[in-house]
């Protein structure tokens, strides 16, 4: 099992608990072969966190420091990155931080398999759309390097926003390296005014691949109405391009099949925004992020998870305590 935490440094951060929970219940219907199933939830210790299936394998951002994915594997990888993100489309949230280091390439028998992870940023457009105490007008979420022009700008973000980061995310499974690089303000000028480089330009000898930059240009149009509407007409569009053996529309069928079903979040809890993530086992291996602690635990034996995030929180999460306001 993995548990992701939001360190107490930025508890200050969360929204109400209301909307954790909120976001957390969204997560758990989630349920999908390539998006991390999201198994638990809560708050403990004032530490929100949420307990997530362990996954073996590795990031697509330590995949592409290898260099790019043969083209048959980054057409399987992009259907499955779209598959798992037409679901989230489907429900009506939004993703909003598509990145290489948000998708995670699990190991299995047949090769790497796509799950989609950090819905840390993920909203109810509906229900934002609704209640506008939800979101802070002008908020700036994501990553310089895959931020839709829209989200540099601050305006409203919609699944489109998302289409766009994919098309730059699967821009680079094919060619082994970002379609833009410099500064952060750099990278956002980029985003906002210049069109995506050819494949051909940046990795000759990538099979199909003027149709493929037609495809990318699409998806990743300054302006969204351009874009494809959701990731599921992105997937169709690509569908099209792909080799016959990079389908793997079969085996995302079967692995529908033995799925477990939609999580029932225990507990009350507060917003994971800032993004921090534990995974936790038996054997304690502490990653330190930015914003948090990932633990890897071998075994879902033992312990419950309450029990070892008690054990593992107290050390790691104990900065300089606010004196007695929580
Ligand atoms: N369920 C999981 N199992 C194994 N590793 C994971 C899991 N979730 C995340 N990771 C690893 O931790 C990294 C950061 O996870 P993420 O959810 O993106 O946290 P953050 O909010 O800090 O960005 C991922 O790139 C991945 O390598
Ligand atoms: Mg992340």
């Amino acid at each position: 099992m993995a548990l992701k935490v939001l360190r107490k440094q930025h508890n200050e951060h969360w929204g109400s608990r209301q909307r954790f929970e909120r976001e957390a219940r969204a997560l758990g219907t989630l349920a999908h072969p390539h998006i991390v199933a999201v198994t638990d939830f809560g708050i403990e210790e004032d530490v929100p966190f949420l307990v997530m299936e362990l996954l073996e394998g590795e990031s697509l951002e330590s995949r592409l420091r290898g260099g790019p994915l043969d083209a048959e594997l980054a057409h399987r990888c992009a259907q499955e990155l779209l598959a798992g993100l037409g679901f989230v489309h489907e429900r009506g949230l939004v993703h909003r931080d598509i990145k290489p280091g948000n998708i995670f390439l699990e190991r299995t028998e047949q090769g790497p398999r796509v799950k989609l992870l950090d819905f840390g940023l993920a909203k109810l457009v509906v229900a934002t759309a609704h209640d506008a105490n939800l979101t802070r007008s002008g908020e700036v979420f994501g990553t310089p390097a895959y931020m839709a022009p829209e989200q540099v700008t601050g305006e409203a973000v919609d699944a489109r926003t998302d289409v766009y980061a994919a098309g730059l995310v699967v821009f680079e499974m094919f060619a082994g390296r970002r379609p833009f690089v410099g500064s952060d303000s750099e990278l956002l000028r980029q985003q906002l005014v210049d069109p995506l480089p050819r494949l051909g330009d940046v990795r000759p000898g990538v099979p199909g691949s003027e149709r493929l930059d037609s495809l990318l240009l699409r998806a990743t149009h300054k302006e969204k109405k351009q874009r494809f509407a959701d990731a599921g007409q992105m997937a169709a569009a690509l569908q099209e391009l792909a080799p016959r053996r990079a389908n793997s529309k079969a085996r995302t069928a079967r692995a529908g099949s033995s799925r477990p079903l939609s999580p029932r979040p225990s507990r009350v809890a507060s917003v994971l925004r800032a993004g921090a993530l534990l995974v936790c086992g038996v054997a304690l291996t502490a990653i330190v992020l930015a914003g948090g602690v990932i633990y890897l635990l071998d075994s879902p034996d033992g312990p419950s998870h309450r029990v070892l995030l008690k054990r593992a929180l107290a050390p790691l999460l104990d900065e300089p305590r606010a004196p007695a306001q929580r």
